[in-house]
């Protein structure tokens, strides 16, 4: 068997602590079997494959297995990976660092368990140190369960849908998630960084151990530096040792528009010789919350504009890469968010360190329901788990200055007989002891918990009161942000309630379009999120569709023209969208929530003859229409109605033969924006769009191509509909295939697909070396496209 280096999986290293990536290499059966914990357990003919893996995603799509976990049926998956232990690491602490497991699971090495992973979100680490063979073979299995139907109430995806690392250290060493930096004080001038290191091994021993703190700037620049003794002849296990503040002169503060971010980079030294290293990025920012401005960052206003969404990443399930997760920033930052709620569960490590990168900030949130019975994807009662699961978030999440705030949870004030805490007061206690755990580990940030139904004792919509008594809840008069979902126009009346409320829309219906975002006071409150913004599996309200889809952006994340209504608020860039009314669309309640979405696209390829109904979206003073160079006229933005501020709708435009329409945006009676579309030809060929990014070899990064079927002048025919087949060569995989239907009944796996409005997605992961990339593809009576790609040698891993 060869050593781990050789097994395609990447090791970082710095003295005294070695990272190895642990993705790679695995075995996957899909199903239970009994004694695949078993040390000599016969593996061979299992599937082989690379990490992050989520299995549900695989399976096909199955109507009788019901719309709220995604039409995907539930059930166990087994991963075995053989792999030789190093003889140098005899003596040492080696440890299996998994970041998460769908939905829950149990890992065993060399047969015998080592760790329970109870709550998937969050990950766990097992000491197997005494277990290990060294110099010889060794097998971990893992076994993964979705858990029940009813444990969750949208798609969850199955198996180790996150990174795992092998970690070897020295029994002396800083503890995982054991570094915790604060900037107590802030101004343009100065600021200072606490830092806070825990320690493990060094109880009852009297040692020569010392910390070394060196401050990294965003330019790499050492600005910095202290150097502690470590606490000598302690009984704990574990040691807190808070190191001397540091000062850092006219600081470079993160921000939305300048996410600058510092590294702390902490040796531990023993008898003077460097025994561990870890480096931790951090932010140097404020953030303020007040009845009198809602939120502030760096002591100027700032509207949380954002998105409420579950973790899923389209067409990959929830299998976490970062590059996915980037994309999702770069189109949201582009539309003009600033924001994502993680509803409702922690997300990945990589998505908190990209929102750092990108400057987004985030609500992150530990769960859905308090509860033992429905709704609880816990492998053992909330009652049990969350003094466990509450450190296990903080200390992961603390160091990342996007997080903002801590949501405890999600619709709970009349929950809480669920939650096994017998306290019988609108969750108020509840809340209060959670918020004190969280505060152990981090006392910077407020804490939430996101309401609705939104009345007091329990009120419950439907019910006379509801409409007349706005009351708000309980748990929001002590909550220290008040979060509500939807309700904003009973927003005053609590304020005339209880006027020392910090309002938060945790989430906004998107059938209420931007009415929900200018109908809050937005001098005086925090933000909001719209819900479901980005397509999400699960939570669907009928088949064939396979999830939430009244969305501002499809799953593979093109927009839907509202989005552009949606920046058209968020930005002060001035903007015009032509959407056209394909159908009346739907509107129905669901969890006691008017959604829907007037089904509307933008294209002026329609049937000859027809009178068709448009919206424009703009943010000018007014819009003259065109239709083949004639006007049908000039209309003003109702900007005094919130609900229909930016929104000017035409009825019966004569589409003729089509041609040209154009929506030209005056403000001052001058053109500030333009919108055409064009009516295009039958298709002739294909193309492919390469997004532009980077694209690291090293088994790890994605690349995203856009194919669309084009007419002979080579503009996107939007109608085009049919089989696309895609082929790759060279050191890349054909990750996966999607057209962005969410109705879709096809998988995302194979190298065939069908276009979807003309469009088909493919994503393609980088091999381990570096080289070129060929892709080709083809569809019966279009011309093919080829492209030929490069990876580039992957930088070395950073140290996790
Ligand atoms: C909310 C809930 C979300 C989602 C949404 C759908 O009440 O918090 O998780 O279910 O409704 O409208």
């Amino acid at each position: 068997m060869p050593a781990l280096a050789q097994t395609q999986t990447q090791a970082a290293t710095a003295a005294g602590r070695l990272n190895y990536l642990f993705n790679f290499g695995w075995k996957f059966y899909l199903g239970d079997v009994p004694d695949a914990s078993a040390a000599a357990f016969d593996d061979s003919a299992w599937r082989a494959l690379d990490l992050p893996h989520d299995f549900q995603i695989e399976q096909p799509w199955d109507k009788s297995a019901g719309e709220a976990r995604g039409f995907k049926a539930m059930g166990v998956g087994w991963y075995r990976k053989h792999f030789k232990a190093d003889a140098a690491w005899q003596g040492r602490k080696v440890l299996l660092d998994f970041e998460g497991l769908m939905l829950f699971g149990e890992v065993w090495l060399n047969g015998q368990k080592v760790v329970d992973i109870d709550y998937g979100y969050l990950g766990a680490e097992a000491d197997v140190s005494k277990i290990l063979n060294y110099g010889g073979d060794n097998v971990v299995a893992v076994r993964a369960s979705t858990g029940k139907t009813w444990q969750q109430r949208w798609y969850t995806g199955g198996g180790l849908f996150r990174d795992v690392y092998l970690v070897v250290k020295e029994t002396v060493a800083i503890a995982r998630n054991g570094v915790f930096i604060r900037t107590p004080q802030v101004s343009e001038q100065r600021a200072e960084v606490a830092v806070q290191v825990e320690l493990d091994g060094i109880s009852n021993q009297s040692l020569d151990v010392t910390l070394l703190t060196v401050i990294y700037g965003p330019d790499g620049a050492r600005l910095a530096e202290t150097r502690t003794r470590a606490p000598q002849g302690i009984r704990l296990a574990t040691v807190e040792a808070a190191l001397p503040a540091i000062g850092i002169k006219a600081p470079k503060l993160w921000s939305c528009e300048t996410p600058h971010l510092y590294t702390a980079d902490i040796s531990l030294l023993k008898d003077g010789k460097l025994v561990d290293r870890v480096s931790e990025q951090f932010g140097i920012r404020t953030v303020e919350f007040s009845r009198e401005s809602g939120f502030k960052l760096n002591g100027r206003k700032v509207f949380l504009q954002g998105i409420a969404n579950h973790h899923d990443l389209g067409a990959l399930g929830a299998a976490v890469y970062e590059r996915a997760i980037e994309r999702l920033f770069l189109q949201l930052k582009a539309f003009g968010f600033n924001h994502v709620r993680t509803s409702h569960n922690p997300y990945s490590k990589s998505f908190m360190r990209l929102a750092d990168k990108h400057g987004i900030l985030v609500v992150d949130e530990l769960t859905d329901k308090w509860s033992e019975r429905e709704y609880w994807p816990g492998q053992k009662p909330f009652s049990q788990l969350w003094y466990r699961m509450i450190p296990e978030w903080i200390k992961r999440d603390r160091n990342h200055p996007s997080v903002i705030m801590w949501s405890l949870g999600n619709e709970l004030q009349m929950r809480e007989d669920y939650a096994g805490f017998p306290t019988g007061d609108w969750g108020v206690t509840t809340y209060k002891l959670l918020d004190t755990l969280v505060k152990r580990y981090d006392a910077t940030r407020k804490t939430t918990v996101a309401m609705f139904p939104s009345r007091a004792n329990g009120g419950v919509r439907g019910t006379p009161e509801f409409n007349t008594k706005l009351i708000p809840p309980e748990l929001s008069l002590v909550t220290e942000v008040a979060s509500f979902n939807y309700q904003f126009p009973a927003y005053q009346a609590y304020l005339q309630y209880a006027p020392h409320l910090i309002i938060y829309q945790s989430e906004a219906a998107t059938s209420t379009l931007t009415g929900a975002y200018f109908g809050m006071d937005k001098d005086k409150m925090v933000g909001l999120a719209y819900w479901g913004a980005v397509e999400y599996w699960g939570e669907s309200n009928g088949w064939p569709k396979k999830g939430w889809n009244f969305s501002y952006f499809s799953h593979a994340l093109e927009p839907f023209p509202q989005a552009y209504l949606v920046k058209s608020a968020f930005s002060d860039m001035p903007l015009v969208r032509i959407g056209v009314v394909d159908g009346v669309g739907e509107q129905l309640e669901w969890n006691d929530v008017q959604v829907g979405k007037v089904s509307v696209s933008s294209h002026w390829n329609r049937a000859s003859g027809s009178q068709l109904n448009l919206f424009t979206y703009t943010n000018a003073d007014e819009v003259e229409l065109l239709v083949n160079g004639v006007t049908v006229g000039t209309q003003q933005n109702p900007r005094n109605d919130p609900a229909r501020r930016n929104i000017i709708y035409w009825k019966s435009v004569a589409y003729g033969n089509g041609g040209q329409v154009v929506a030209v945006a005056r403000t001052q009676g001058r053109e500030v924006a333009r919108h055409e579309l064009q009516t295009t030809g039958k298709a002739a060929a294909l193309s492919i769009e390469v997004e532009a990014s980077d694209w690291q070899a090293g088994g790890m990064d994605l690349k995203y191509l856009k194919i669309r079927a084009v007419d002979g002048q080579g503009h996107p025919v939007p109608t085009a509909a049919g089989d696309v087949t895609v082929e790759v060569s060279g050191d890349a995989s054909l990750l996966a295939l999607d057209n962005g239907d969410h109705s879709t009944n096809e998988l995302f796996t194979g190298k065939r697909t069908t276009l979807h409005n003309g469009f088909a997605l493919a994503i393609l992961r980088s091999g381990m070396a570096p080289g070129v990339v060929n892709v080709k593809v083809s569809a019966p009576g279009l011309a093919s496209a080829v492209k030929v790609l490069r990876t580039d040698r992957s930088p070395p891993l950073a140290l996790a």
